[in-house]
C-alpha cells in the first residue's frame, strides 16, 4: 500500500518536474534519453535503481568516498562517468572492467593522491580522463594502458615534473592539460613519454614554468599547439622556448599574461622554421617591439596584442606579418602609428584598435591593407573629432565591409567621408558628439551601405535629402540623436524603400506629419518609444489626428512605450495585420476605442504596462487576445468591479497565454474594497448571472420609455384624456347619471348656434320637427326661451332639459363671443357631470380640428363618429343627411 502510495507520489511529482520523456527515480535522478543526472543529490551511494541500459551517468556533486565497482555492475552500458566534487580518495582498478565501454571519466574535485599502475589497467577505451582539482603526485605508469586516451587533465594537482611515465605511451593523446601544478623546468627526459605522441595542445599555463632544457619539446612526437599562460618568462626564457619550439609542428602559441616588456628581433627568430600561425602576446607589458621583431613569421594568419602598452607602432613594427588575417590592437596605449606601418599586412581582413589613444588618422596610415573587411576603431580616447574627406583615403583600394567608429567623438562628419568605402555594409557611428545638419552628402558614395547607426550623438537635424545617397540602407538608427522635429516634407526616410528597421526613439519628437512612412512597405520594426507624440492622436488635435502609421502594411514589431499618449484614435492600427508585438506601455491610456486592435488578430505580444486602464473589456481586447503569446498590462489601476474585469478573469482562467507578474503586479484600484487585492483573485461567481443588472436595465429603460410614450401622449391626446378622466372622476363622485327616460326630458336636443346661422338653423331644424312622426323636439334659442328669466338661466335650464346638443359649426360660431365662452362651457359641462355622450356636431363649413379647438376647446375626436355630422353640399344628400341626425338624436348617450 506505502509502496504503491509514494510511488504515485513519484509519478505525480515527476509530471511536475520533468517533460513525459523523463522519469524520476525515489533517488530523484533525472532520466533522459539514456542519460542519468544525480548531480547535487548529497547520495553517499552509487543508486541501485537506475533503468539498466542508461549510458551516461553524472553523480558529480554528491558525498561518494568510494566508487565500488560491484554497485555498477548493473551499467555495464556507461559510456559516460562523471564522478565529479566527491570525497573519493581511492579508485578500484575492477571498475573498468566492469564499465568495458567507458569512453569518458571525470573525477575531478576529489582527494586522489595516488595512482597505482596498474589503476586503469583495463581502461583501454577510455578516451577522456579528467583528474584535475586533486592531490595527485604520479609514480612510475598508471597511463600507460590508455592506448586511446585523447584527453588527459591532470590541472591543479602537485605535479613537480611533465613526467607521467617512464616508458613510451598514450599514443593517442591530443590534449595534455598541466597547467596549475608545481612544475619549474621542462626537460627532455621527463617529456620523451610522449615521444610517439602528436599533442594539439600541450598547456602549462599557471606553472613556475622558468626553465627550458635543450631538446625538452622536441621529445614530444608533435606539437602543434601550446599554452603558457599566466607565469612570468624572461625575454630570455622567451628566446630560449621559442629555440626549443624551432623545427616542431607548432602552430598555435599562448603567451598570455607572461609579463613579457620587449621583443626584439632575436626573440622569435626560433618560430621561423615553423608553421606558426597563431600566436597571442595578450595581456602582457609589452612596451617596445623592436624593428622586424616578427620577420619570419610568415605563416602568421592571427596575432593578438591586446592590452598592453605598445606606445608606438612604427612603419617596420609588423615587417613580415605577410599572412596575417587577424591584428588585435585593442587597448595596446598605440598613439602613434607611422604611415604605411600596416603596409606589409596585406592580407589583413580584420584590424581591432578599439581603446586606443591615437592623435590623428595620417593620410597613409591604412595604406597597403587592401584586403580589410572589418575596421573597428571605437573608444578612441584622444577623439577622432571631424572625418573629413581626407580622413579614409588610405582605404580607398580596401573592399571595407565593416566600419565601427564608436564612441570616439566625432563632432562632425563632412562631405564625403566615406566616400573611399564603396563596399561598406556597416556603418556605427553612434555614441558620438555629432553635431550637424545631415544633408546627404555626408553618406555620398556609400553605394552598398545595409546599415548605419547614428544613435546617441548630440543633435542631428534631418533634412528631406538626408538619406537620398543611400537607398540601399536597411537599417537606420537614430535613437537619441535630439531630433526633435520630423515636420518635413517630403520626408527623409522617402528615398529608403528597402528599409526593415528604424529606430527613432528617445528624441522627444513631438512634430512629424503624417506621411512620413509613406512607401516604407517593407519596414518591420520601428522603434518610436520615448517620445512626446501624445498631441498627434488627440481628438482635440488642429487637423485631426495624424495617422502616422497607415502605410506601413508589413510591420512587425512596434514600439511606442512612453509618449504620453492619453487617448487612440480607433483607426490609428488598421491596416497593421501583420503586426506581432505591439508596446503601449508606459502612457497615460485610460479607456480604449472599441475595435481598436481588430486589425491585429496575429498579434503575439502586447505590452500596455503602467498606464491608467481600469477596465478590460470584450469590445476591446476580444480580437487581440485571441492569439497573444505574451500580456504585460501590469501596473495599471485596475477597477475590479463586474462591468471592468470580469471578462479578463474569465479569459485568464483559460488562456495559455503568458502574463509576467500577474501574480504579482494585477493589482485592483477600485473599489476601495479591493484596493491591493490581486486581480486573479476577483471573485466573478456574482458577475455570472448578470441578470438582476439586466433585469434592471430593462425595468428603468421601460420606465424611461413609458414616461416619454405619456408626455408625449399628454402633449398630443391631452385633451381626451382629460376629457374621459372628469367624466370618470364625476361617475365616481356620484354625478353619475341615472339614464333618465326619454320622457324626463322636454327637448330631444338643444342648438347651439352663431345668431348668424339663425335663419338656417330654422329653415332646417322646424320642418325636421313637423314631418316627423317619431316626434323630434328641438329647443330653439329664440322659439323656446321662457320668458322673463335671464337668457344665463334660460340657456342652462333648456340644456338640462335636453337630451342631446347639437353644434352648429360654422365660421360663424368659432367667432360668437357668447356660444364660445358660454354655451359651449355649459354643453360640455353638462355633458361631464351627466356623464353623457350627449353632444353631436354639425358641420356647416370645413373647419380645421385644430382651429375647432382653439375656439371651442372641442374636438372631433372626442365624439363618437356618429355624433359629427357634415352638411352636405349636394341638395340630393339631404335626406341622407337627415337620416343620420335622427339616428344620432336616438343614440343612447351613455358613455360605454
Ligand atoms: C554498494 O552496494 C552495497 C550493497 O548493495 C551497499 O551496501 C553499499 O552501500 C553500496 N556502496 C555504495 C558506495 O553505493
Ligand atoms: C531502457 O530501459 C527502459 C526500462 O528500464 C525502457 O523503458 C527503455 O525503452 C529502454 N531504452 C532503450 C533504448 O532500450
Ligand atoms: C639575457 O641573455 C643575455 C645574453 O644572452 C644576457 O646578457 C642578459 O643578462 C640576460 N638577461 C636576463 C634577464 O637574464
Ligand atoms: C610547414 O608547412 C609546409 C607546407 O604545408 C610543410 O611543407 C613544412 O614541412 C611545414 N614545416 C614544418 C616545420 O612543419
Ligand atoms: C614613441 O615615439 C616618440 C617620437 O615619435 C618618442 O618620443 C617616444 O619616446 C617613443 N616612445 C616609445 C615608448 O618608444
Ligand atoms: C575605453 O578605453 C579606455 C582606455 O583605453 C579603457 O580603460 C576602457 O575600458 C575602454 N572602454 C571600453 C568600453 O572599451
Ligand atoms: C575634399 O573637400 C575639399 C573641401 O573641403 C574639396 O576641395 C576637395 O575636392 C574634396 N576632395 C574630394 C576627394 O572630394
Ligand atoms: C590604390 O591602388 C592603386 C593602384 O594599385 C595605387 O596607385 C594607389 O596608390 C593605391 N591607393 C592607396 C590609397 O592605397
Ligand atoms: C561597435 O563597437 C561597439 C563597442 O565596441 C559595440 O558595442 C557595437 O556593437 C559595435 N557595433 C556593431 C555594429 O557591431
Amino acid at each position: 500500500m506505502r509502496a504503491t502510495l509514494s510511488s504515485w507520489a513519484c509519478l505525480s511529482l515527476s509530471l511536475l518536474t520533468c517533460s513525459w520523456l523523463c522519469v524520476t527515480t525515489e533517488n530523484q535522478c533525472k532520466i533522459r534519453n539514456q542519460v542519468a543526472d544525480c548531480s547535487h543529490l548529497k547520495l553517499k551511494q552509487i543508486p541501485s535503481d537506475l533503468p539498466i541500459n542508461i549510458t551516461a551517468l553524472d553523480i558529480s556533486h554528491n558525498q561518494l568516498n568510494k566508487l565500488p565497482p560491484e554497485n555498477f555492475t548493473k551499467y555495464s552500458q556507461l559510456t559516460y562517468l562523471n564522478a565529479g566534487s566527491n570525497t573519493l580518495s581511492k579508485l578500484h582498478p575492477e571498475l573498468c572492467q566492469i564499465l568495458p565501454l567507458l569512453k569518458v571519466l571525470k573525477l575531478q574535485h576529489n582527494q586522489l593522491y595516488e595512482l597505482t599502475d596498474n589503476v586503469f589497467s583495463s581502461c583501454s577505451s577510455l578516451m577522456e580522463l579528467n583528474l584535475g582539482y586533486n592531490i595527485i603526485k604520479i609514480k612510475n605508469n598508471p597511463f600507460k594502458n590508455l592506448k586511446n586516451l585523447s584527453i588527459l587533465d591532470l590541472s591543479h594537482n602537485r605535479l613537480l615534473s611533465t613526467k607521467l611515465g617512464s616508458q613510451t605511451q598514450l599514443e593517442s593523446l591530443r590534449e595534455l592539460v598541466l597547467s596549475e601544478n608545481r612544475i619549474t623546468e621542462l626537460k627532455r627526459e621527463e617529456l620523451d613519454f610522449l615521444s610517439n605522441t602528436s599533442l594539439t595542445r600541450l598547456d602549462l599555463s599557471s606553472n613556475p614554468l622558468n626553465k627550458f632544457h635543450t631538446g625538452c619539446l622536441r621529445a614530444i612526437g608533435n606539437l602543434y599547439g601550446l599554452v603558457l599562460n599566466n607565469m612570468k618568462l624572461s625575454e630570455n626564457d622567451t628566446e630560449k622556448l621559442c629555440l626549443e619550439l624551432s623545427g616542431t609542428r607548432i602552430q598555435n602559441l599562448s603567451l598570455s599574461q607572461v609579463q613579457l616588456s620587449c621583443i626584439y628581433k632575436s626573440t622569435f627568430q626560433g618560430l621561423q622554421t615553423t608553421n606558426l600561425t597563431s600566436l597571442n602576446l595578450s595581456k602582457n607589458y609589452l612596451l617596445t617591439i623592436e624593428n622586424e621583431s616578427f620577420a619570419g613569421l610568415s605563416n602568421l594568419e592571427n596575432l593578438n596584442l591586446e592590452d598592453n602598452k605598445i606606445y608606438n607602432l612604427t612603419s617596420h613594427s609588423l615587417y613580415g606579418l605577410s599572412s596575417v588575417k587577424y591584428l588585435n590592437l585593442r587597448r595596446s596605449h598605440v598613439r602613434k602609428i607611422d604611415d604605411f606601418a600596416f603596409r606589409w599586412l596585406s592580407h589583413l581582413e580584420e584590424l581591432l584598435l578599439d581603446g586606443n589613444s591615437f592623435q590623428e588618422i595620417t593620410p597613409n596610415m591604412f595604406t597597403g591593407l587592401d584586403n580589410l573587411k572589418y575596421l573597428s576603431l571605437c573608444n578612441w580616447t584622444n577623439g577622432l573629432q571631424i572625418i573629413t574627406n581626407k580622413t579614409f583615403s588610405s582605404l580607398a583600394n580596401s573592399t571595407l565591409q565593416f566600419l565601427n567608429v564608436t564612441k570616439s567623438r566625432i563632432t562632425k562628419i563632412e562631405s564625403g567621408a566615406f566616400s573611399w568605402l564603396g563596399h561598406l555594409r556597416i556603418l556605427d557611428l553612434g555614441l558620438n558628439e555629432i553635431n550637424q545638419v545631415l544633408t546627404g552628402h555626408e553618406f555620398k558614395g556609400l553605394q552598398n551601405i545595409e546599415v548605419i547607426y547614428l544613435s546617441y550623438n548630440k543633435q542631428l537635424t534631418l533634412t528631406s535629402k538626408s538619406f537620398a545617397f543611400v537607398p540601399s540602407l536597411r537599417k537606420l538608427m537614430l535613437r537619441k540623436v535630439a531630433c526633435s522635429s520630423l515636420d518635413i516634407s517630403p520626408s527623409p526616410f522617402h528615398p529608403l524603400q528597402n528599409l526593415t528597421i528604424l529606430d527613432i526613439s528617445n528624441n522627444n519628437l513631438a512634430n512629424l506629419k503624417d506621411d512620413l512612412f509613406d512607401g516604407l512597405h517593407r519596414l518591420e520594426i520601428l522603434d518610436l518609444q520615448h517620445n512626446n507624440l501624445a498631441r498627434l492622436w488627440k481628438h482635440a488635435n488642429p487637423g485631426s489626428p495624424v495617422l502616422f502609421l497607415k502605410d506601413l502594411l508589413n510591420l512587425h514589431v512596434l514600439n511606442l512605450k512612453s509618449n504620453g499618449f492619453d487617448e487612440i484614435p480607433v483607426q490609428v492600427f488598421k491596416g497593421l495585420f501583420q503586426l506581432r508585438i505591439l508596446d503601449l506601455g508606459l502612457n497615460n491610456l485610460n479607456l480604449l476605442p472599441a475595435s481598436l486592435f481588430d486589425d491585429q488578430k496575429s498579434l503575439n505580444s502586447l505590452i500596455l504596462q503602467k498606464n491608467l486602464i481600469t477596465s478590460i473589456e470584450e469590445k476591446v481586447f476580444g480580437i487581440v487576445f485571441k492569439n497573444l503569446k505574451e500580456l504585460e498590462m501590469d501596473s495599471n489601476p485596475f477597477d475590479c468591479t463586474c462591468e471592468s474585469i470580469s471578462w479578463f478573469v474569465n479569459w485568464l482562467n483559460v488562456t495559455q497565454t503568458n502574463i509576467p507578474g500577474l501574480d504579482t503586479h494585477y493589482l485592483c484600484n477600485t473599489p476601495s474594497k479591493y484596493h491591493s487585492t490581486l486581480v486573479m483573485h476577483f471573485d466573478i461567481s456574482p458577475c455570472k448571472d448578470s441578470a438582476p443588472f439586466k433585469l434592471l436595465y430593462i425595468i428603468s429603460t421601460t420606465l424611461i420609455m413609458l414616461l416619454i410614450f405619456i408626455v408625449i401622449l399628454i402633449h398630443f391626446e391631452g385633451w381626451r384624456i382629460a376629457f374621459y378622466w372628469t367624466v370618470s372622476v364625476n361617475r365616481v363622485l356620484g354625478f353619475t347619471e341615472i339614464d333618465r327616460q326619454q320622457e324626463e326630458f322636454d327637448y330631444d336636443a338643444y342648438i347651439i348656434h352663431a345668431r348668424r346661422d339663425r335663419k338656417w338653423v330654422s329653415k332646417n331644424f322646424i320642418p325636421l320637427e313637423k314631418n316627423d312622426q317619431s316626434q323630434i323636439r328641438f329647443c330653439l334659442e329664440e322659439r323656446d326661451f321662457e320668458a322673463g328669466i335671464s337668457k344665463f338661466e334660460a340657456t342652462i335650464n333648456s340644456i338640462k332639459r335636453s337630451r342631446k346638443i347639437i353644434f352648429v359649426v360654422t365660421e360663424h360660431l368659432l367667432k360668437d363671443p357668447w356660444c364660445k365662452k358660454f354655451k359651449v362651457y355649459h354643453a360640455v359641462q353638462q355633458a361631464i357631470e351627466q356623464s353623457r355622450d350627449s353632444i353631436i356636431l354639425i358641420f356647416l363649413h370645413d373647419i380645421p380640428d385644430y382651429k375647432l379647438n382653439h375656439a371651442l376647446c372641442l374636438r372631433r375626436g372626442m365624439f363618437k363618429s356618429r355624433c359629427i355630422l357634415d352638411w352636405p353640399a349636394q341638395k340630393e344628400r339631404v335626406n341622407a343627411f337627415h337620416q343620420q341626425l335622427k339616428m344620432a338624436l336616438k343614440s343612447s348617450s351613455k358613455i360605454h
